[in-house]
């Protein structure tokens, strides 16, 4: 039965490029996010909203690119999924996400405007009547441009359920065809929220006519539940981030309320329309690209999501795997199965294991891929897809190279001073060559290449991660950086308060840590200096933040 029409099928909106790209250093670049956008609709998503095209230059590029080429993608027969554009309730906010999205088969405008009293008063300085005057004037005005509009009564967790029933009233008379419902901070309790959205379906006129959907926060470690409470209550459309990312604790995560769906059917009896088996690769891809590390707990995602440690648990697996896994690694794309090529295997076998893995190689990029599972082949006997996963995300996903590392040696050990000396190629070709001594490797050539580039950097999360087991295993590294604190003046162009404060996440893998290290850091230092307008010398265009800061959107 077609979704429109089926009322068991929860539709998935994933907002990983919008809200979860506003979590403290998920930046990605724009090749990024369009890959991100590809894995998404493999998944099966519904609906992507892929940022807020008014936020910025940058923002705008990377939404109309996403509607052009992955909103008119037919997988396997399946329709293009909806790319959304965020927009606050004004007339050039909701133009901006028009423009952005409309060359998508299936465009999206969604737009919002807090509802809470305290949000009303402190923030936007309106009377709840000007409010809802704007809603009408607004929503009338995105559905005069598009056939999909999406509102959204920002801080609806913490508003008077009776207003937001009028609000909501008035956007489906003004034409939304989506309500969705946000616990924007994360306060309710799931008895709450669910209670929240049944209210709303029983009291708002008109709203047979419209799916309602939530969206909630993780502030109180409570948006899956919450999200389940409000589905339980009628919702079909759930919000959601792949490993939950975003704004303070992060978003709804999307593996844990398609996979609680799927794994308690006979509880819900609700569908998703997502392929379950790719989930592992989306969240390996964003963590990948954004420097945000999978805690190793975390559930269906997380390292050890399907490890049993205990002797008992063992055991019990031994005699029966249901005594203690209640789903299947398989079924979430963990597999355990190794690819079978060695250093003798050709290019065509790796073409194809990487097709059937969902990467799409042009000749180019994989004469550098081929050039580097070579490489890996050598030095570790079997390679995996996680391997085969962390190649691609180091060699052909990074972000454009300022600066690139073109030797590493370090000394280290309890004889003496930990020391690297580094050699890197800059923008315009030339070589760098720096020593440094440090705390340890890692900070040695961290401070060698600190010396090179010149520019003050904080380094703020640094995780290092073994991408399968054994002593050979590719080792992966996630760094996260921002500008030194106070020293804004000292960049190339300056910065607002908040663009300086904007971190950014870098990845890198190698067998040998201290390399993959030195990459993870280099590439999250290479997309903070696109970032901020720095191209070696040559102008070229004002990069996104050098001429204005980003706009704030809300979580
Ligand atoms: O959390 C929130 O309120 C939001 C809205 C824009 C939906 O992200
Ligand atoms: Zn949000």
């Amino acid at each position: 039965m077609p979704a429109a029409v089926d009322k068991n099928y929860v539709r998935i909106f994933d907002t990983t490029l919008r809200d979860g790209e506003q979590s403290p250093g998920a930046t990605m670049t724009s090749a990024e996010k369009l890959e991100v956008a590809r894995a998404l609709a493999r998944l099966g998503v519904d609906v992507i909203e892929a940022g807020f095209p008014a936020a910025s230059p940058d923002d705008f590029e990377a939404v109309r690119r996403i509607a052009q080429e992955v909103g008119n993608l037919r997988e396997e027969g399946r329709e293009p999924p909806i790319i959304c554009g965020l927009a606050r309730a004004t007339r050039g906010d909701i133009e901006a996400a028009w423009n952005a999205v409309k060359s998508a088969a299936r465009p999206r405008i969604h737009t919002f405007i807090a509802t809470s009293e305290i949000h009303m008063k402190h923030k936007l300085r309106m009377d709840p009547e000007e409010v809802v005057e704007r809603v009408i004037e607004m929503v009338s005005y995105a559905r005069s441009l598009c056939d999909d509009v999406e509102f959204s009564p920002e801080d609806a967790g913490r508003s008077d359920p009776e207003f937001l029933y009028v609000v909501l009233g008035e956007a489906i008379k003004a034409g939304a065809t989506t309500l969705n419902i946000p616990d924007t901070v994360g306060y309710t309790t799931p008895d709450e929220f669910g209670a929240l959205i049944a209210g709303i379906i029983e009291n708002t006129p008109g709203v047979e006519d419209v799916i309602v959907s939530v969206h909630c926060h993780d502030d109180l470690g409570l948006a899956t539940a919450n999200t389940l409470a409000g589905i339980m209550a009628g919702a079909r459309q759930a919000e959601v981030t792949i490993n939950g990312i975003g704004e303070r604790a992060g978003n709804t995560s999307l593996e844990e309320i398609v996979m609680a769906l799927k794994t308690r059917y006979p509880v819900f009896g609700l569908t998703t329309g997502i392929d379950t088996t790719q989930i592992m690769r989306v969240s390996r891809m964003v963590s990948n690209y954004t420097g945000i590390p999978v805690q190793p707990n975390k559930a269906i995602v997380g390292a050890n999501a399907f490890a049993h440690e205990a002797g008992i648990h063992q055991d019990g697996m031994l005699k029966h795997h249901e005594t203690y896994e209640i789903m299947r690694p398989e079924m979430v794309g963990v597999t355990r199965t190794r690819l079978v090529l060695g250093k003798h295997s050709g290019r065509h076998a790796l073409r194809a294991r990487l097709a059937e893995l969902g990467y799409d190689l042009s000749d180019e990029d994989l004469v550098r891929v081929f050039d580097r599972f070579k490489r890996l082949a050598d030095k570790k006997k079997t390679i995996t897809d996680a391997d085969l996963e962390a190649l691609m995300a180091d060699e052909i996903y990074q972000p454009r190279e300022v600066f690139s590392l073109d030797g590493l040696q370090v000394a280290c050990g309890t004889m003496g001073m930990p020391t690297a000396t580094v050699r890197l190629r800059g923008p315009n070709g030339e070589t760098h060559i720096q020593a440094a001594v440090g705390t340890g490797p890692v900070h040695a050539a961290y401070t060698a290449i600190d010396q090179i580039i010149g520019i003050p950097v904080e380094l703020l999360e640094f995780a290092v991660n073994a991408v399968t087991e054994g002593i050979d295993a590719l080792g992966e590294v996630t760094v996260r950086v921002r500008y030194a604190n106070g020293r804004a003046d000292d960049v190339v162009n300056p910065q607002s308060e908040a663009a300086v404060s904007r971190t950014f996440g870098g990845h890198g893998a190698d067998t040998d840590i201290i390399v993959a290290s030195a990459k993870a850091y280099l590439a999250a230092l290479n997309k903070m200096l696109v970032a901020y307008g720095y191209h070696g010398g040559e102008p070229e265009e004002p990069a996104e933040i050098a001429s204005g800061e980003r706009q704030a959107t809300t979580g």
